[in-house]
């Protein structure tokens, strides 16, 4: 890398000890800490493609990339170029703007079978609505998800029920953060994942009172627990017959592996699609697509309330389109796939059997284990969670900049290249070997 190779982290530690001070846990979004795997985070100082230069100088190669949303690197040139063009013209507007047409009608021709998008702040913002809306649409109350699937942090969603939940009929019984009630926990069944017949059992017990399933159709939260095509058409059946919406959650995954919705690239059409991440380009900016006979329930028109300051954010805007015509061009989608099967492919070549991980295109997830790879959060290894932690800090002080948790998938952009993957692979089986 260009600049410091020394890897000394003075300058970040001493603005950790300040943050902690003054923000809980130094960080304003928990997984940044550090905490699986172990040691103080760094501070950044600026980005351009996939180089981010730390406060001390030290240059990495990011395959974190903001947890995703920048399929095409930092500081993207038509994509700064679309916000520094349109920031001097306002910063938001709290009213009505050309660009958020503009978005709307983009994201419906993405999803075919949908007619219309509200525009949010955040990933988590559009799954509340997704969730409101498919309470006000069918008078139900309880929600489906899954272990291992995060949609963001509102309360619904912020439960893990045991595998037990159907046949004790304790929905919701334990609540992931404290705050949450458990009247409001006990509205979410949580079930494991490749298993359609947990899905039938609770619609036996609870089918008239199943508001939604909600799910990422790619999960990519807890490992990448890559489900079949016939699991998500299996959903798609039992959510039609009970009256229950389907939700996709593609806050992650939309854009990422294909234009527009891995879901429906899978050939399952669900009522409703959330999306974050890449449709902002690396600026706050959630969305949720559906068809007009759902999306017209909400305020004003419908008896769904939902609202936003900063909704349909001009500079967010700019910055999601700029994204998403580069995307267009489906040859970027074939350099993803090449990317990420090179990397496996290097993987490989390091002769170390447990270098490996499961990819879908440019999303990657180190499961540094041998044997089956898991497809339910309950079957991940501790010994791959194990051997990434120990590893961690010796690729980070390599210059590669990894999401800091064994859990987390890896993206790749456009930015990166062979070399990267090179850098990286080399980094990874040198700590294999300290650790053999
Ligand atoms: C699948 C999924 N849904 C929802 C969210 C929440 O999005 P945000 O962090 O923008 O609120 C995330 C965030 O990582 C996510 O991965």
């Amino acid at each position: 890398m260009t600049e410091s190779t020394t890897y000394a982290r003075a300058q970040s530690d001493a603005l950790y000890a300040s943050a902690v001070q003054c923000i809980p846990g130094g960080v304003n979004s928990p997984v940044r800490a550090f905490k699986s795997v172990g040691g103080k985070p760094v501070y950044f100082d600026r980005a351009q493609g996939v180089e981010v230069v730390d406060v001390d100088g030290n240059a990495y190669i990011d395959f974190c990339l903001s947890w995703g949303p920048l399929v095409l690197g930092h500081s993207n040139p038509a994509v700064v170029q679309a916000v520094t063009e349109i920031a001097p013209r306002g910063l938001t507007y709290g009213a009505c703007h050309p660009g958020e047409v503009a978005m709307a009608q983009t994201l419906v021709a993405a999803f075919p079978g949908f007619e219309m998008a509200r525009l949010v702040s955040s990933g988590t913002e559009a799954v509340m609505t997704a969730l409101r809306l498919a309470r006000g649409a069918t008078g139900r109350p309880m929600i489906v998800k899954f272990e291992g699937g995060y949609h963001g942090h509102a309360d619904a969603l912020l439960v893990k029920a045991g595998s037990g939940l159907v046949t004790h009929a304790d929905p919701g019984s334990e609540a992931s953060s404290a705050g949450v009630p458990k009247e409001v926990a006990g509205l979410t069944i949580t079930l494991p994942f490749a298993d359609l017949g947990a899905v039938e059992r609770a619609f036996e017990v609870y089918g008239d009172r199943i508001a939604a399933v909600i799910l990422e159709p790619l999960p990519a939260n807890n490992g990448l627990l890559v489900q079949t095509p016939a699991y998500l058409q299996g959903l798609r059946a039992i959510t039609r017959q009970h009256g229950a919406l389907l939700v996709f959650d593609e806050v992650i995954s939309g854009f990422r592996t294909c234009y527009g919705g891995y879901g429906a690239a899978a050939g399952v059409q669900p009522d409703l699609v959330t999306l974050g991440k890449i449709v902002g380009g690396g600026m706050p900016l959630g969305a949720l697509v559906g068809p007009k006979a759902i999306l017209g329930l909400l305020a004003p028109v419908g008896p769904v309330y939902q609202a936003g300051t900063l909704s349909g954010n001009p500079l967010s805007i700019a910055a999601g389109l700029a994204t998403l015509r580069q995307l267009q061009d489906r040859a970027v989608y074939r350099r993803l796939d090449h990317l990420g099967a090179y990397l496996e492919h290097r993987l490989a070549a390091t002769g170390v059997p447990w270098l490996r991980g499961v990819r879908v295109g440019s999303v990657f997830w180190p499961y540094f284990d041998l044997g089956p790879v898991p497809v339910r959060a309950d079957t991940i290894s501790s010994v791959a969670v194990a051997r990434f932690n120990n590893l961690y800090h010796h690729v980070l002080q390599a210059g590669c900049y990894l999401p800091p948790s064994a859990y987390e998938v890896w993206f790749l952009s456009t930015a990166h290249s062979e070399a990267h993957l090179d850098a990286l692979v080399a980094a990874l089986a040198d700590a294999a070997r300290r650790m053999a």
